[in-house]
């Protein structure tokens, strides 16, 4: 960024402050927020264009899974499934630094781009006051990964989140130091199984000495991310994909990009006709599942398939573009 970008606002988090970040999260807009582990970029979990704006602000090349942050146990249980080992150690550790990785309600509100199509969902209730009071304020969920360009060292000061962005973020509240400087730990609960996915400021002990065992190293689970920031169970539809294409064929489903796309005979998703990538990102799971659910109600023989056309490798082009190719690639 040249030294001229504007730079967010940076705001004290007295009344004022909250009810501004507050306005701005409703309205659809990011606001970078302290949390006691590190700063996060804020946006409203259930607003899929939202989400797709702190893809776009953070310029990573995929869509990684964010953490959604409520205000308490009752908030996270209307979005994710507690069975007894999570609600203790959602008892334990909240309000504070431990996220847990949950099957996700079929009418949990949050947007699929924020789970990047994952059917779990992971919930942390932060523990500092300006995250709890901007929470408690906007009225929904928060999605909000660490507020730094993709890449980059996660934040731990007001300043430093200045220093990453610009006016794609509405402001940021200035809440001091983050007391802990290290991101949340990270478990999964699933099937009985506790499985660390991220090590982070509440200690392996700890959850140990809660649990009466350590959780399990992600390599010994069951179902395991297959590498950092790709999941084996991350949603590809149920059809083949054809990328790159600049006509449909007979029986195929068009997953359309922009004013003018080919003739399609079958069922068409427009991702976005005006050509707008942050559209299209936040479109792209709805996007994929209603084509796939047409082709299905459809009944054809043979085998079914989508046809995307051509994606702008640009901007959230790139991480639409990852998402697409994993879908085609074979299975
Ligand atoms: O301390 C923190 O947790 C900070 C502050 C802002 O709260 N947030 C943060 O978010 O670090 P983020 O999005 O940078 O980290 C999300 C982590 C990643 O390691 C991601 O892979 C994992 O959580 N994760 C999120 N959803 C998941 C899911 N459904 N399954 C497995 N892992 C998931
Ligand atoms: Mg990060």
């Amino acid at each position: 960024m040249s030294g001229t970008t504007p730079r967010p606002p940076i705001v004290p988090t007295d009344a004022a402050g909250i009810a501004a970040g507050a306005c701005a999260l409703r309205e659809g807009a990011l606001v970078a927020m302290p949390t006691e582990t590190v700063y996060g970029l804020a946006g409203d979990a259930t607003n899929a264009t939202a989400v797709a704006r702190i893809f776009s602000a953070k310029g990573r090349p995929s869509f990684n899974p964010l953490i959604v942050h409520v205000a308490d146990i009752a908030a996270a249980e209307r979005i994710g499934v507690f069975d007894a080992q999570a609600l203790k150690l959602a008892q334990a550790f909240w309000p504070g630094p431990l996220t847990v990785v949950l099957r996700r309600r079929a009418q949990s509100g949050i947007a699929e781009l924020a789970t990047a199509g994952l059917d779990t969902v992971a919930l942390r209730v932060p523990s500092h006051a300006t995250a709890r009071a901007l929470i408690a304020a906007a009225e929904r969920p928060l999605a909000a990964p660490s507020a730094n360009k993709s890449g980059r060292l996660s934040p731990t000061t007001a300043a430093d989140v200045a220093a990453d962005f610009g006016p794609e973020v509405a402001l940021i509240l200035d809440g001091g130091a983050a007391q802990h400087g290290l991101e949340s730990t990270v478990v999964e609960v699933s099937l009985g199984n506790l499985v660390l996915l991220r090590p982070g400021a509440v200690t392996v002990e700890a959850i140990a000495e809660l649990i009466g065992r350590p959780p399990l190293r992600a390599e010994h689970a069951p179902v395991r991310p297959s590498a950092p920031g790709q999941f084996l169970s991350h949603y590809a539809p149920d059809a083949a994909v054809r990328l790159d294409i600049h006509e449909v064929r007979p029986g195929e489903a068009l997953l359309a990009f922009g004013p003018t796309p080919p003739y399609a005979g079958g069922p068409v998703f427009n991702l976005s006709p005006t050509g707008d990538l942050v559209e299209a990102a936040a479109q792209l799971f709805a996007g994929m599942r209603e084509l796939d659910k047409k082709l299905r109600a459809s009944g054809g023989v043979g085998p079914r398939t989508i046809a995307v056309m051509t994606i702008p490798e640009h901007g959230l082009g790139a991480a639409i573009n990852d998402r697409l190719r994993r879908a085609a690639a074979p299975r």
